[in-house]
């Protein structure tokens, strides 16, 4: 009874863990990073359920920041983070998305001296998938360690599993405060595709009332409009009539953005801002995207009209003049990235015939992110990470498996093929200390081609599923605990205690030596019958004492002898020169050739468990043969 309960306590306590790393019905995640001491909290300003990190990363160390940088108005969310100090790439595994579909990702940063040294990191990257996002640099936000940086990107994941990655450029200890993700409606925002991705750099709202951030609620898709205001510069115009249109199209705003706006102070006068290109290392020339909203807030009346024109750096944008409705959204924007500037200045006029000055409510900008890297090939990735967790191997194993070249997981190697998606290739495995039966995740690696696990605690029995690989597969060794079928666990799990005074010698597990011949000698007698086939080997038969003389009957002495020897795995591996040279396989494993002692070639087979009985006597005898 006792260990029925274990299994239920287990059991539950992961699907609450599941629980909590899974998005909310609207598809949020919502990450308050090194969040310690409850799982999660409903945030008061916008009564999101924000989660602590610890179901989406394995690394890194939780902090809070100084008490002295606590400050009330501030959203919890940036009071605990969550510090990289080691390794080149930690990352936030985010799990159950929609693959292809849009999604806003924002992450926020504010180190308040959480290490107690009054030094911010001075810059490090961060990706999403294998795709480079953006540089933070806490200086762009101010050097003050009160800042708070926020970094917001809209892409199309291409799986329904993504990590956010952050990687130490030398810069300093990497950390993160927050991470939000928000699904968007495909058709928003229409220049963000598989291929391109949109790096915020602004998103305002003018004349906001009470100069109030404008987020979720209001924005159902959680999108921050940050106020922007000056009463010196502009005339503030509000309404409280409802503007049409809000939550359509390809640039929906929330109500309360378009239903405040700004005109000149002067009739004649126009509305100017801007903003400085911001270098990104990976991306000199970027190119900006910028879209604006606007809306008549104003009953125009007879032959009044308001009409105007937008110029970038003193050109004609667009050389169609706007002409905003009453109480209508219309958006201006460009479809493809603007040629590079070094700085951006937008002046909007009026035209000569208008009666009144220039309106805007509010504006995006965004540069682009080119998202054409690849990753591993996802189930490849997906099987690597299974193993990852199974086994809680650190190493270095974060981010995507085999991309970028220079960070491919350590003990794995990849291919890489331009035109198709990274496979992983082999994996060594062998003293990583690994514990437990072993991951049916190795046989979805349909690419492996080779797979060490010897030298570990391994238990249990192989999985079927692994003698179906291609790859050649090394689990002897040290992995004392393995067994083949129920009825050897059983040998096994009896006799342990005398094993476990032999561990020294190796024992056989997935691969079962079940026969060994005389490859000469028999293709001379079979020629004749099959003819150069590979079935000349197939047709060995198993090393079975009861079958071997029928099976055989008359067959030469050199022959008998050969069949009549045992041999250790360690002694097949030198025959078999480490197993090099595959001759041929069949459903139900590899044959190897090889020489013995006295020159004689040999086809050795080696068999998985799953593929027919009398191997768990042979086992049972190599071992003892082994031990004695
Ligand atoms: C941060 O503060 C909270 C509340 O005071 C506490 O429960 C948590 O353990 C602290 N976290 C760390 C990493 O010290
Ligand atoms: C961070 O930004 C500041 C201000 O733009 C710049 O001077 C500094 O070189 C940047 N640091 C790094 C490491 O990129
Ligand atoms: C916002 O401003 C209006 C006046 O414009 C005022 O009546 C209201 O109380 C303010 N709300 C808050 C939350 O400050
Ligand atoms: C507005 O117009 C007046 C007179 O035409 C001028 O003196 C003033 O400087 C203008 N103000 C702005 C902000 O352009
Ligand atoms: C508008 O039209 C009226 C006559 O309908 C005219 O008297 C007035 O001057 C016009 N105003 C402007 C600004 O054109
Ligand atoms: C005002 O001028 C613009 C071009 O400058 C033109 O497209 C528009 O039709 C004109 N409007 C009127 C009412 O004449
Ligand atoms: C596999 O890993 C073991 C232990 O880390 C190492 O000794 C061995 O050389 C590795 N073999 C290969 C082929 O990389
Ligand atoms: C990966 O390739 C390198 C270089 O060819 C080799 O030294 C290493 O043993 C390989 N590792 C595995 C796990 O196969
Ligand atoms: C597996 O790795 C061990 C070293 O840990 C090595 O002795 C053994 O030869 C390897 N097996 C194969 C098939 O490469
Ligand atoms: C294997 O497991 C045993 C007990 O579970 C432990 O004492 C031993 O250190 C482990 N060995 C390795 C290499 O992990």
């Amino acid at each position: 009874m006792a260990p029925r309960w274990w299994l239920l306590i287990l059991f539950l306590g992961c699907s609450v863990l599941q629980a909590s790393s899974q998005p909310n019905s609207r598809g949020f995640i919502s990450i308050d990073c090194g969040l310690m001491g409850e799982e999660s909290y409903v945030d008061d300003e916008t009564n999101l359920l924000y989660v602590s990190d610890a179901g989406f990363t394995d690394t890194g160390t939780p902090y809070n920041i100084s008490a002295e940088y606590f400050r009330p108005w501030r959203s919890r969310n940036v009071r605990s983070l969550r510090s990289f100090p080691d390794g080149a790439r930690n990352c936030y595994t985010l799990r159950s998305l929609v693959s292809g579909l849009k999604y806003l990702f924002r992450a926020t940063f504010l180190y308040g001296n959480y290490d107690g040294l009054n030094k911010p990191p001075a810059s490090f990257d961060l990706y999403i998938g294998v795709n480079f996002w953006t540089v933070v640099n806490m200086s762009w936000w101010g050097s003050d360690q009160d800042n708070k940086a926020e970094v917001e990107a809209i892409v199309v994941v291409p799986h329904d599993l993504v990590q956010v990655c952050l990687v130490n450029t030398g810069g300093g200890t990497p950390f993160i405060s927050g991470l939000e993700l928000r699904p968007l409606k495909m058709s928003l925002y229409p220049q963000a595709t598989a291929e391109l991705g949109l790096f915020m750099r602004s998103r305002r709202n003018f004349a906001a009332i009470n100069e109030t951030i404008i987020r979720f609620p209001d924005d159902p898709y959680d999108r921050l409009w940050y106020p922007r205001s000056d009463a010196t510069m502009w005339t503030e115009r509000s309404t409280t009539e409802r503007v049409d249109g809000f939550d359509s199209g390809s640039f929906e705003a929330p109500m309360a953005v378009l239903q405040t706006a700004i005109t000149p102070l002067n009739a004649s006068g126009s509305i100017n801002f801007g903003w400085d290109t911001e270098p990104q290392p990976n991306n000199p020339s970027p190119g900006y995207l910028a879209v604006f909203y606007f809306a008549e807030l104003q009953v125009l009346d007879g032959n009044a009209s308001r009409q105007f024109y937008i110029n970038l750096n003193d050109e004609l944008w667009h050389n169609r003049a706007v002409k905003p409705e009453y109480l209508s959204r219309i958006n201006l924007y460009n479809e493809f990235p603007s040629p590079r500037q070094n700085h951006y200045d937008i002046s909007i006029k009026a035209t000569a015939n208008s009666t009144l000055p220039p309106i805007i409510n509010a504006y995006e900008v965004f540069s682009v992110i080119t998202t054409t890297n690849v990753g591993t090939e996802s189930q490849d990735a997906s099987a690597a990470m299974a193993i990852k967790a199974k086994y809680k191997v650190h190493k270095n194993w974060m981010g995507d498996p085999c991309f970028p070249k220079t960070m491919t997981w350590d003990s794995l190697n990849c291919s890489y093929a331009t035109a198709s998606p990274p496979r992983i290739t082999s994996i060594n495995l062998s003293s990583s200390g690994l514990n437990g039966d072993i991951s049916s995740s190795f046989a979805n690696l349909k690419a492996l081609e080779y797979l060490n696990l010897s030298n570990n605690n391994l238990t249990g029995s192989i999985p079927d599923s692994l003698s179906q690989l291609q790859s050649l597969t090394d689990i002897h060794g040290n992995n004392p605990n393995l067994c083949i079928g129920d009825n050897s666990c059983q040998l096994a799990a009896k006799r342990k205690s005398k094993l476990a005074i032999y561990i020294v010698v190796p024992l056989l597990v997935i691969v079962v030596i079940v026969s060994v011949a005389a490859l000469v000698l028999f293709s001379l007698r079979r020629r004749k019958q099959q003819q150069g086939s590979m079935n000349n080997m197939a047709t060995i038969k198993p090393q079975n004492e009861e079958e071997m003389p029928t099976s055989h009957g008359g067959a030469n002495d050199s022959l008998r002898l050969v069949e009549n020897r045992r041999f250790t795995y360690k002694e097949l591996e030198v025959i078999t020169n480490g197993f090099e040279r595959v001759l041929g396989k069949g459903g139900f494993g590899r044959v190897y050739d090889g020489f013995l002692e006295d020159g004689t070639q040999v086809a050795v087979k080696l068999r998985s468990h799953s593929s027919n009985q009398g191997i768990k006597e042979f086992l049972t005898e190599v071992q003892w043969n082994h031990i004695l």
